[in-house]
């Protein structure tokens, strides 16, 4: 039945690469103003004709130059969301010169201490509330600065997320490294260029600094970096790697190791935690800073195309992980 399922998502994929801007039968609305919002993050909805009941919720931010209205125009998700009835929100920068995410303020970087992602995460709750979402099924999925925050939000707020799908990032924190003044929506260089090098410890230092309360379960994230990017240099994967590992408790080395995986010359290495995947890193070989999101890998992270009881979320507490699917079945169709 699972196979079935499938084999119909993904032959029904090639349909949404063909027309990539098809905008779903669904709505696309702005949500009313919510608070704590302290830079006036915009959120819109793209609430689907039919929900799922207890329906998942993802959030796309944008990347810079864009908008939410550009994300939800070029996203991959809208189909899937029609198809699997789960919920997609695209909070919209309001810093209007760059259009690029506040990541480096500390505010931005501390658990309900202000900026871009306390407003975001206002937006989620709301979105919770009225929508009745599964809790233990929100993401976060984004590409460059929107990456950047998919970063941000899993580190700083690691009690919303199930998972993080980040495409072409930095290390939670790199921005706020020497940011002068903490000023928001700081462009730092250095660490575009890969000059900002750490230990684990050190970033997760960092990344617990964010929330130093929080000892609970943490998000699982899958990080993609072109090996070719200009804007933000193929490092700051390394960099990703030595921060997530150390923050998640898993060894140095990999796991496992997958050539051409989800794509032809890409790389994906995968560290396991209770027999799941807990962090991958792809290097997408001879790919620049324009890496592409490959969708199916997503909904599979995600899990989303799984209705019913036994999908992948956060765990409750005291009761064991709820699974992601099978690796066979993650990478059956590749
Ligand atoms: C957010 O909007 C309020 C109300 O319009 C305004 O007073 C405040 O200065 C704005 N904050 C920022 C950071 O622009
Ligand atoms: C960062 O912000 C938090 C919360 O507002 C504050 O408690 C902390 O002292 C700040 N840290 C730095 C380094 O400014
Ligand atoms: C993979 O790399 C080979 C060798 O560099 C190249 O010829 C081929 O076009 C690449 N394939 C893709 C899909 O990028």
């Amino acid at each position: 039945m699972k196979l079935n399922t499938r084999t119909i998502s993904v032959s029904a994929l090639f349909g949404v690469f063909s027309s990539v801007c098809a905008q779903g039968s669904g709505t696309y609305t702005a949500l009313p103003a919510v608070s704590p919002n302290p830079s006036n993050v915009t959120t819109y909805i793209y609430l689907p004709q039919t929900l799922a009941s207890s329906p998942p919720l993802v959030v796309v931010p944008h990347w810079c130059h864009g908008s939410a209205l550009a994300a939800y125009q070029g996203s991959p998700f809208t189909y899937a969301a029609d198809t699997y009835g789960f919920i997609v929100i695209y909070p919209d920068s309001p810093w209007t010169a760059d259009k690029c995410w506040d990541v480096s303020s500390n505010e931005t970087l501390t658990h309900d201490g202000g900026g871009d992602s306390q407003g975001i995460i206002s937006a989620v709750k709301y979105v919770v509330r009225k929508y009745g979402v599964d809790t233990k099924r929100v993401f976060v999925q984004g590409t460059s600065s929107g990456a950047m925050m998919t970063n941000v939000l899993v580190g700083a707020y690691p009690d919303v997320f199930a998972a993080g799908s980040a495409w072409a990032e930095v290390p939670f924190g790199c921005f706020g490294v020497d940011d002068p003044d903490d000023t928001p929506d700081y462009w730092n260089n250095e660490c575009a260029t890969g000059q900002v090098i750490k230990s684990g410890e050190e970033w997760a230092a960092i990344v617990h600094a964010a929330y130093p309360e929080y000892s609970g379960w943490r998000p699982k994230l899958q990080v993609f970096h072109g090996s070719v990017d200009p804007t933000l240099y193929p490092q700051n994967l390394e960099e990703d790697v030595k921060e997530w590992t150390t923050v998640l408790g898993l060894s140095a080395t990999p796991d496992e190791t997958f050539v051409n995986t989800p794509v032809a010359n890409w790389t994906m290495r995968v560290w396991n935690k209770d027999g799941d995947p807990k962090f991958e890193a792809t290097l997408a070989e001879g790919v620049d800073h324009n890496i592409q999101t490959q969708v199916q890998t997503v909904l599979d992270w995600f899990d989303l195309e799984c209705v019913g009881t036994d999908c992948f979320g956060r765990p409750d507490e005291g009761v064991k992980l709820r699974r992601s699917s099978s690796r066979e079945a993650r990478y059956f169709f590749r």
